[in-house]
């Protein structure tokens, strides 16, 4: 089902990579988090400590620390907080982003780390690296991003080698923070016969965003050997969200942030499939 909409939606918005690129480009994510602009070291700090308190499953997914010696590509930097990660873990490492703004951000942490890592523009539907080359490619909160999301999976699968593992995050379809972007771009706005993939491509960050239910996602990595899918309730999810400028604007959700602390109370009891975050490793 997601299939045909998400055709139909990309033949509607031909220039789609393009919207996405400008949007990342104006802001590379997650650096609204580094306050301290003038000091780069803790801005960078500032961005990485956000980073983790707000997703602290991260380090447990990644398992940035068993990939010294291997061949790591990361696709999709963001600011850089997972990159810096694999590079201190010793991996041999290339990174890649649609974005200029991201790939210089990045080689400034790596100088500032005194690290070296192949970083430069490129494009998840067309990486430029031989066939299986790769021991583990990352990609978090990328894929559902570029146009073409079973290209990139793809090419994901193409340069890894055999037995090698990508690491995936995407969007739940069924998560909290899906149904919350519904309820005010869609029933709250006056359109409530908007689907909720319909409201995140044109509402949820750049231009396209797609979600996924975890069987979509089994079909995406059908290709894998091996593939393990689980989701988790993110800070998102709770409302505990630093707004960007683009929502800001919008009253309604700055009075929705303020749900958060109730959201909080009852995190304990809220079944992990509610969450937005999807979290897939597979296995070549
Ligand atoms: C939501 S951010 C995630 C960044 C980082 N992984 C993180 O978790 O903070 C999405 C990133 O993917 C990049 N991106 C989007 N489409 C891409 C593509 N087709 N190829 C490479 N990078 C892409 C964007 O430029 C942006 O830096």
């Amino acid at each position: 089902m997601g299939a045909e909409i998400y055709r139909a939606l990309n033949e509607a918005n031909p220039s789609l990579k393009d919207a996405v690129r400008r949007h990342w480009q104006s802001e590379p994510c997650e650096s609204r988090f580094g306050q301290s602009t003038a000091d780069r070291r803790r801005f960078f700090e500032e961005i990485d400590s956000s980073r983790y308190e707000y997703a602290p499953f991260i380090p447990g997914f990644a398992r940035f620390g068993e990939a010294a010696g291997k061949r790591v590509l990361e696709v999709g930097l963001g600011s850089g907080s997972d990159f810096i990660q694999w590079a201190r873990s010793g991996a041999s490492l290339w990174g890649r982003d649609l974005t200029e703004a991201s790939v210089d951000l990045v080689r400034e942490r790596l100088t500032l780390d005194g690290l070296a890592a192949d970083v430069a523009v490129g494009d998840v539907e067309a990486l430029e690296f031989e066939d299986a080359f790769f021991d583990l490619v990352y990609s978090y909160g990328v894929i559902h991003h570029t146009p073409d999301t079973p290209r990139a999976v793809a090419e994901i699968h193409r340069v890894l080698k055999p037995g090698g593992v990508a690491r995936i995050m995407i969007y739940h379809a069924r998560g909290m923070t899906v149904f919350f972007e519904w309820l005010l771009f869609g029933p709250l706005s006056g359109k409530p016969l908007r689907s909720p993939r319909e409201v995140m491509f044109h509402h949820n960050e750049s231009l396209g965003t797609k979600i996924y239910t975890k069987r979509e996602a089994g079909e995406l990595f059908g290709a894998f050997r091996k593939v393990n899918i689980r989701t988790c309730v993110d800070a998102g999810d709770l409302l505990d969200i630093q707004l960007s400028e683009r929502y800001q604007k919008i009253w309604l959700i700055r009075q929705a942030v303020k749900l958060s602390s109730v959201l909080k109370t009852v995190r304990p009891v809220l079944p992990s499939i509610l969450g937005t975050t999807m979290l897939i490793e597979a296995t070549k």
